[in-house]
Parts: C-alpha cells; structure tokens; sequence
C-alpha cells in the first residue's frame, strides 16, 4: 500500500491557512518496520510539514530508537546524553525523566503510577505543571474550573554540549481522557485557548519568523543566540511567564560560579533561523529560557539602513534586554490561531522536527488520570546550519 497522507485536523481557533502546510496524518504504512523507500518518503514528509502523526501503531522502544536514529544514523545518545551526572539532578528537567532499562535512549513519561511497564517495576510519574515553574499560577478555584497555562515553549536539546536533536518521537502508550481544558496567557491580552486534556501544543517555527515585520525579520537573520552553560541547572531557581515562553528576569539565575563545572568550549552559539534542510526555509528556533545573550551581526554591505535595528550590530548582555527582544520577536506567533494542540489517542506515534517547531506540555492531570508516553530525541550528529549569504541578503 502506498503512502497516503492527510491533513490535521485544526481546531477552529487556529488560522487554517497559517497552519495548512503544518502536519500531516501518514497512513498506509508501519513506521516501526519503514523500508528504506518508505522512509526516504516519510524523512522528507516530515521536514516539509514539521509534524507527522500515525495512528493506531504498536511500537516497542527498540523500534521507536531505530526510527529516530534512522533520522540521523551517526546519533547514538539522548538528546540530553544517557548517563544521569550529579550536575544534572539540579536540572529542572531531573524529575520528568524515566529511562527505559532496556532502551536508554527511550524516556517514559507521563502522569500518575505506573508498574511493570518495559522493564520498570514501578515508575512514578508527574506531568510537568505550571505551577512549580511560572512566577504567577492560576489560583486553585480556576483550577478547578479547568483553566490551565502552557507550561515551557521549547526545542528538545540539552543546549550545553550537546548538538539539539533533529527528531523527537513522541507514542502514546496510556491516554487518561478527560475534560478539555482552557489555557489562559494571562500577559494582558485576554488571549485564550480551548485545549484537549493533556495536549502537546505545537507552533511552527516557519511562521514565527514568516510574520514578523522586516525590521525584525532582518534583526533575525544576522542573530546568533548564546545559551548559558548548563541552562537548565542556570534557570532552576528562575521563575518563567505567564505564557511559558521565557524567563521572569528577576536576577534568580544561578550564578555561572555556583554551576557543576562548565567550558567556554561546551557552550552552544546557534544561529536564530535554522535553515530547513529539504525545503531550505528558515525557521525561528530559539528556546527562549536557556537563552543568555544575542549576538547581532552589522548589516551587510548594500543593505538599507533606513528604519533598520542594530545595522552596526550589537554583543546584547543584559539579560533583560535579551529577552525583552526575543519575546518581542516570539511572542506573536504562540497566538491561539497559530497554535496546534494534538488531541492524544491511545497509540498515536507523532513525530516532530525539533528543529523546526516549538513545543509545550499543556494542562494538568489529576493523580489518578494516569499517563504513559514513550519519548526519544538524540543528541544530533551536528549543530543546526544558519541562513545562507543568500538568506542574509534577502532578509537584511
Ligand atoms: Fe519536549
């Protein structure tokens, strides 16, 4: 049977149009046994649509690694490197993280208890909640009502070291279902989105650089973003906005001297636009809380100065400033009418360029609504490539 594929559905508070070239339904094939054709069909499906969906699939942890792996063979680790140090247990990230014993590089997550599941006798999971992360919570009585937060916009990477994986594969082993939930921003704008329980929300990186004005597509372009060393030990004691798409900057990160051990050589300056590599368009992939400071390029010869910002370029140090322009320039695209929330079923398989869209975990599980998801990332094989002398010339 040949490769079939089908939109998403989009929920009627999203913009169809800006999200029509974003994810599709793959049918007609198993991605746990893919042969080369089929996977060279579905490799370039996923760059171009940034999200991949297969329903009703029976996948082990073995078959998810090699999947993800097939995405980038030279890959070996995940993405946030297999072996747990003493620094990382005072990363934010310590207490959402279950390894499969068999499968190192496969993460159970997920919600509630969980027993004998693939090796693991007992897993106690918590779906990551806004209110051990952001500066303000909904109050318990709007809890209650089923309003609810993003929790983190992100890309998948360790940001420190490690190069961001190319592909995560998320398989939804146990869906509680339940109420849909209401996700306010609570940053003054009143915006609002009606979620299904437990939603991974999605936005494309492609339109939060394609609805930017010029002057901030051109700022985009020349801009190299430089992440803090071990950004999510740096950013534990920080608090993030009501959004999730970013830190509250209040002086709480840790001090650079108070980190596990760091080289200047380990830390990660990646270019702001990564070039997609089928369709080559640029998309905005920052991961806003691990970001320290913005190195901006002059712009290029011939360019127009006239309206331009930073046209001399600009080193931005000030933490606040940094991420005052970042929000600036990523804030509009998690707009309800760009974002995607995936409505999870039992034995969906979603595949996403990572580095090609954000992602967050939505809402809040009750403990008895239990959750398991099998998750795999590798730390790349390579940083992501920038924008082109062609790219730079375009957008500039
Ligand atoms: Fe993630």
């Amino acid at each position: 049977m040949a490769i079939e594929i089908a939109p998403l559905p989009v929920p009627p508070t999203a913009d169809a149009a800006k999200l029509k070239d974003f994810g599709r339904e793959v049918k007609g094939v198993n991605p746990g046994s893919l042969s080369p054709e089929e996977f060279k069909e579905v490799h370039d499906l996923l760059y171009k649509y940034g999200a991949l969906l297969f329903r009703d699939v029976v996948l082990s942890p073995e078959q998810q690694f090699a999947l993800t792996k097939a995405f980038d063979p030279t890959s070996e680790s995940y993405g946030h490197g297999n072996k747990k140090t003493e620094g990382e247990k005072k990363s934010i990230l310590h207490p959402d993280l279950k390894t499969i014993p068999r499968v190192p590089q496969v993460q159970l997550i997920g919600n509630g208890m969980v027993y004998d599941h693939e090796g693991l006798a007992e897993a106690k999971l918590k779906h990551p909640s806004h209110t051990t992360f952001h500066k303000t919570r909904v109050s318990p009585e709007d809890e209650e009502k089923g309003f609810t937060r993003y929790y983190r916009w992100h890309i998948d990477a360790a940001l420190y070291d490690l190069s961001p994986p190319k592909v995560t594969t998320l398989y939804g082993v146990t869906v509680p279902k339940g109420e849909r939930q209401h996700v306010r921003y609570d940053d003054g704008t009143g915006e609002e989105l009606d979620v299904p329980l437990g939603t991974t929300a999605f936005v494309d990186g492609r339109n939060m650089f394609g609805i930017l004005p010029p002057e901030l597509k051109s700022v985009a372009v020349r801009t190299k973003v430089k992440y803090a060393p071990h950004p999510y030990v740096w950013m534990a004691p920080a608090h993030a906005l009501s959004t999730g798409l970013g830190i509250m900057s209040e002086g709480l990160e840790m001090s650079y001297d108070d980190l596990p051990p760091w080289e200047e050589s380990k830390i990660k300056v990646l270019p702001m636009l990564w070039k997609n590599p089928v369709t080559g368009e640029l998309h905005l992939q920052v991961h806003p809380c691990g970001v320290a400071e913005l190195i901006i390029d002059p712009l290029p010869a011939g360019a127009k100065r006239e309206g331009a910002l930073y046209p001399d370029g600009v080193h931005l140090k000030d933490l606040k400033e940094v991420r005052e322009l970042l929000y600036k320039m990523q804030r509009p695209a998690i707009a309800p009418s760009f974002v995607y929330p995936h409505d999870w079923h039992e034995r969906d398989l979603v595949l996403f360029h990572n580095r090609g869209v954000l992602h967050t975990v939505v809402g809040a599980f009750k403990p008895d609504q239990v959750r398991a998801f099998h998750q795999c990332n590798l730390a790349a094989s390579d940083d992501p490539k920038g924008p082109s002398e062609e790219d730079v010339k375009q957008w500039a």
